[in-house]
């Protein structure tokens, strides 16, 4: 009998083309397809191979996952684990990898294209702007989740870096507060990026100081990141040192 094992696979944001070609392959050889319904596309799970066991994940709490993972392992089965975005960034997939060694399941994870990198492209912006930020933090609003000490939003706001900031639609409010409290001068650009690369996705652009009202005017509740940057704007001048003439690095030499 074959070995059984998991494999972690990243989605990507939602189109079903934004997977990995191994993140594919992956799924479509997998006896058994557990997939978080709320955020990966259907049509990525037709990819499965026919008579694939199908489970979504979205209505199920940890311990249900569990008894999928132990009863392929036993059955000699490979459960394909299909989160959205890039399972490395609020995935819940340590839990879950807690409970494979407990068990002795062998898994491995397949990366994806985490959400703000779609927002990056759909916005055609880029996240590190020489001289002006040359830092993405990826974040989340205090909600029911506790942050730690130091991660606080006006903490994370000094640094006036990129702020992607997921699961916190629903906070907008607190986000405005606390980024101009850390810092952020009031117009900050900010886009409101919902349900980027899926066939309804909708881009907002916005100042600091109108992102609630953004989002309570556009009815963004989930499913969205808020993202906060000064390398949004339009125009900027100053450039890397990658391809500038006088730079000498590994693969060139510059002029003097
Ligand atoms: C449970 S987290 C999963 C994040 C995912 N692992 C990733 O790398 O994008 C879900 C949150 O990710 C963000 N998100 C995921 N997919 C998105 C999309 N297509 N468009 C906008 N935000 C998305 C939203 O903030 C959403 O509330």
């Amino acid at each position: 009998m074959a070995q059984g094992r998991v494999v972690f696979i990243g989605a990507g944001p939602g189109d079903p083309d934004l997977i990995t070609v191994k993140g594919r392959k992956a799924l479509a050889s997998a006896d058994v397809v557990l997939f978080t319904d709320s955020l990966v596309s259907e049509d990525l799970v037709a990819a499965a191979k026919p008579g694939a066991e199908i489970h979504r994940s979205a209505g199920m709490d940890l311990e249900a996952q569990e008894a999928i993972f132990v009863a392929a392992f036993q059955a000699g089965k490979t459960v394909a684990r299909v989160h959205t975005g890039d399972p490395s960034v609020f995935g819940a997939t340590q839990e879950q990898v807690e409970i494979l060694k407990r068990h002795g399941i062998p898994f491995e994870v397949i990366p994806g294209v985490s959400s703000f990198q779609a927002a990056s492209a759909a916005l055609k912006k880029e996240f590190t702007i020489p001289e002006v930020t040359q830092t993405v933090i990826l974040t989340r609003a205090e909600g029911r989740t506790p942050m730690p000490d130091g991660e606080k939003m006006a903490d994370l706001a000094r640094h006036q870096a990129t702020l992607c900031i997921y699961l916190s639609a629903g906070l907008a409010k607190k986000v405005q507060a606390e980024c101009l409290q850390g810092g952020y001068p009031p117009e900050t650009p900010c886009a409101v990026v919902y349900k980027v690369s899926w066939p309804d996705e909708k881009l907002y652009s916005c100042t600091l100081a109108t992102l609630a009202e953004t989002v309570a005017k556009e009815k963004v509740e989930k499913h969205a990141l808020l993202i906060v940057s000064p390398a949004l704007k339009d125009g900027h001048k100053t450039k890397s040192k990658l391809y500038d003439k006088t730079f000498t690095h590994g693969y060139r030499k510059g002029e003097s």
